[in-house]
Order: C-alpha cells, then sequence, then structure tokens
C-alpha cells in the first residue's frame, strides 16, 4: 500500500472541544420535501435538537416556526392549520405564520391581560430543488457567511427521494458522503460495484465555495449506473458544508443528479436524504426498480453507521490515515474555518488548494 508516505494523523488534537462536535448551528439544512406541506398541511421536524414547524400559508408564503405553544409548551403542530393561523390544541390559542399570537380565545372581555408581545420563535426557511431548507440560527448572520443551498441546474423529467434515519452523529453521518474507502466494503452490490476488486484511483480535488468538487471522466468508473447513460459521461462530485454532496453527471444533454444530504435531528440522530434527478423521461420506468437499490445502498450506510457510532461512544477517537481519508480532514478543516469565521465576524475564506489524490476502491 501507498499510504505509508502519508503522516499518521489523529483528529482528535486538531477539534475545538464543544463547537467542532455540534453540527454548525448557522447553516441551512435539508427540512424534507416540499411537497410535505401541500395543501395547507403542516409538518414537524426534529433539526438539531430543536422541533420545528413548518407549513405554507395561503399566501403561498413558507414558514418555519419553534414547534412550541409558550402557554404551556404543547407542540403545535398537533394542532390546526387554517392557512393563517396556528391554533394549540391545548387552550386555543393562536399563532400567525410570523409566529405572534393573535388570539388567546380564553380571555373575558373584562380581562385586560395582553398577548400581543407573546410570540413563538420563528426561523428563515427556503424552498429549492424540491426540498425546504431551515437555517435553526438564533440571532444575526451575514448571508454571505452561510453555504448556499443546493439547486438544481435542469428541468428533471423524474426525482425519487428516499429518507433514512441513521443513529449516529452528524459528524460520522456526514463523513460517509466524502469517504471513497467505504464503498468497496459497505456498497458491496453487483447493481453498484460489479468488480470485487480494489483499483488505484487518481483524482483531481478544488475547492469551490464552502467545499470541494472532484471531476473525472466515468471511463474509469465501472459502475452500470454510470454505464446506463451511454456515451462517456462527465461526473463531477461537490461536497459543501455543512452536510451535502452533489453528484452531477453529464452525458450530452442528458442529466443525472444525485444529492445527498445529512440532517442533525438530535445527539447521535441524523437524517439522510437521497434525492435522485434525471432529465430523460424514458427513466421514469425504472423509478420502481430505483427504489428498492436506493434503499438498499442507503441501508448500507445506515447500518455501518450505526455500528461505527457504538464504538466512538466507546471512545470517541478516530485515526485519519493515508489520502482516502484526506476529504474527511478537509470537512474538519472547512467547518473550522466557518466556526471561525464566524467568531471573528469575517467571510469565510476556504483554507483548502487543488491537489491530486490517490487511493485504492
Ligand atoms: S399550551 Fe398552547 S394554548 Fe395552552
Ligand atoms: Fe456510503
Amino acid at each position: 500500500m501507498s499510504s505509508a508516505a502519508a503522516p499518521r494523523v489523529s483528529t482528535d488534537d486538531a477539534l475545538d472541544p464543544r463547537a467542532m462536535r455540534e453540527p454548525l448551528p448557522n447553516a441551512w439544512y435539508c427540512a424534507g420535501q416540499a411537497s410535505a406541506v401541500a395543501g395547507g398541511k403542516m409538518r414537524a421536524v426534529a433539526l438539531n435538537g430543536e422541533q420545528v414547524v413548518l407549513g405554507r400559508g395561503k399566501d403561498g408564503a413558507l414558514f418555519a416556526l419553534r414547534d412550541r405553544c409558550p402557554h404551556r409548551g404543547m407542540a403545535l403542530s398537533k394542532g390546526k392549520f387554517d392557512g393563517d393561523t396556528l391554533m394549540c390544541p391545548f387552550h386555543g390559542w393562536r399563532f400567525g405564520t410570523d409566529g405572534r399570537c393573535r388570539d388567546v380565545p380564553t380571555l373575558s372581555e373584562h380581562d385586560a391581560s395582553d398577548f400581543s408581545r407573546i410570540a413563538v420563535q420563528r426561523f428563515p426557511i427556503v424552498e429549492s430543488a424540491g426540498f425546504l431548507w431551515v437555517n435553526p440560527h438564533l440571532g444575526p448572520s451575514n448571508p454571505e457567511a452561510v453555504p448556499a443551498v443546493p439547486s438544481l441546474d435542469f428541468e428533471p423529467a423524474g426525482c425519487l427521494v428516499l429518507e433514512l434515519e441513521v443513529e449516529a452523529s452528524f459528524d460520522l453521518t456526514t463523513l460517509s458522503l466524502v469517504d471513497p474507502g467505504h464503498v468497496a466494503f459497505v456498497h458491496d452490490t453487483w447493481w453498484f460495484r460489479p468488480s470485487k476488486e480494489l483499483r488505484e484511483k487518481v483524482k483531481t480535488f478544488q475547492p469551490v465555495p464552502h467545499g470541494f468538487v472532484m471531476t473525472s471522466h466515468a471511463t474509469t468508473t465501472s459502475s452500470p449506473v454510470y454505464r446506463l447513460l451511454g456515451g462517456a459521461p462527465e461526473v463531477e462530485i461537490e461536497f459543501r458544508l455543512p452536510g451535502v454532496r452533489l453528484e452531477r453527471i453529464k452525458a450530452g444533454t442528458k442529466r443525472v443528479a444525485n444529492y445527498t444530504f445529512a440532517t442533525p435531528m438530535g445527539p447521535n440522530r441524523t437524517m439522510l436524504t437521497n434525492a435522485l434527478y434525471w432529465s430523460m423521461p424514458a427513466l421514469n420506468l425504472l423509478k420502481p426498480i430505483a427504489r428498492p437499490l436506493m434503499r438498499q445502498f442507503l441501508t448500507q450506510d445506515q447500518q455501518v453507521l450505526q455500528h461505527a457510532q457504538a464504538g466512538l461512544d466507546r471512545k470517541p477517537t478516530m485515526v485519519l490515515l493515508g489520502q482516502g481519508d484526506l476529504p474527511s480532514q478537509w470537512y474538519f478543516r472547512l467547518k473550522r474555518e466557518a466556526l471561525e469565521a464566524a467568531r471573528e465576524g469575517r467571510p469565510f475564506a476556504n483554507p483548502l488548494t487543488r491537489q491530486e489524490l490517490r487511493w485504492r476502491s
């Protein structure tokens, strides 16, 4: 193995004790499919230890509020939403989608109590690539300091989405998005990786805003998934903070995108969302076949991550070794830079440089 040249690195002393172990506080996280809030439906999501209720008002505007009635803590998502106000199911207090209390129906006309100053915390929410994105950060922030929300640069003919909850930390789950070393061992299925042999890979990585990108031609890959597209597809895989992997495949005018998002729900609870989009209507026929394969693939990650988390719970250290583990080290460097830039009130400066990496997978 050629990895002998790489120094043995323990991430332990590279990390800030507290902030570095938490998910980035000021970032957009995937909060489910936009279709989940269609037709006046509310949706409750766990986000970084917070409970959030999401919805879309009659006027079409999205809202995200802390899912907690200020009166006695009831979950507002258990109540009713009429497209304008949310009604708490406990004592009927009403809140606008801006979070302001609009009515306390149990007050007597002779009661002078003022509810106009009562409000539920509101979070920023946007829609992109068919998903809702919420930033759980409270307090002021410079929008340019926050990594951009993923978007899709073609009109999809179809889309397949799978969500899987993983009982593992946000960091451990996110590392699996940038870890080429696990693929041969974890995703060892005939349809994804027919060859059983490890082969030398050489790939060029370049910094992009809040992340890095790997570009290659699929002539070097053996996956039938790529071959399905015909020709020699160009594959570009971008990683971006906080936990976003964007794989874009181009073959002539044909386009496929495979996006993966990690969302911190709470300690050792992370949602993995995978969205596959394609531009060719004919591929819609493959949806019933592709869904169980995608589930199998994500479940492989889920299982191995949960077992690894149990080991990290007993001893929370990692040894990142060799060039195949450099993208994992870059993740921590990007995260550290984001935290330091926020603390110092300056713009994010990507600490990475263009680099060629070699590993076997
Ligand atoms: S707990 Fe919400 S109205 Fe009482
Ligand atoms: Fe994986």
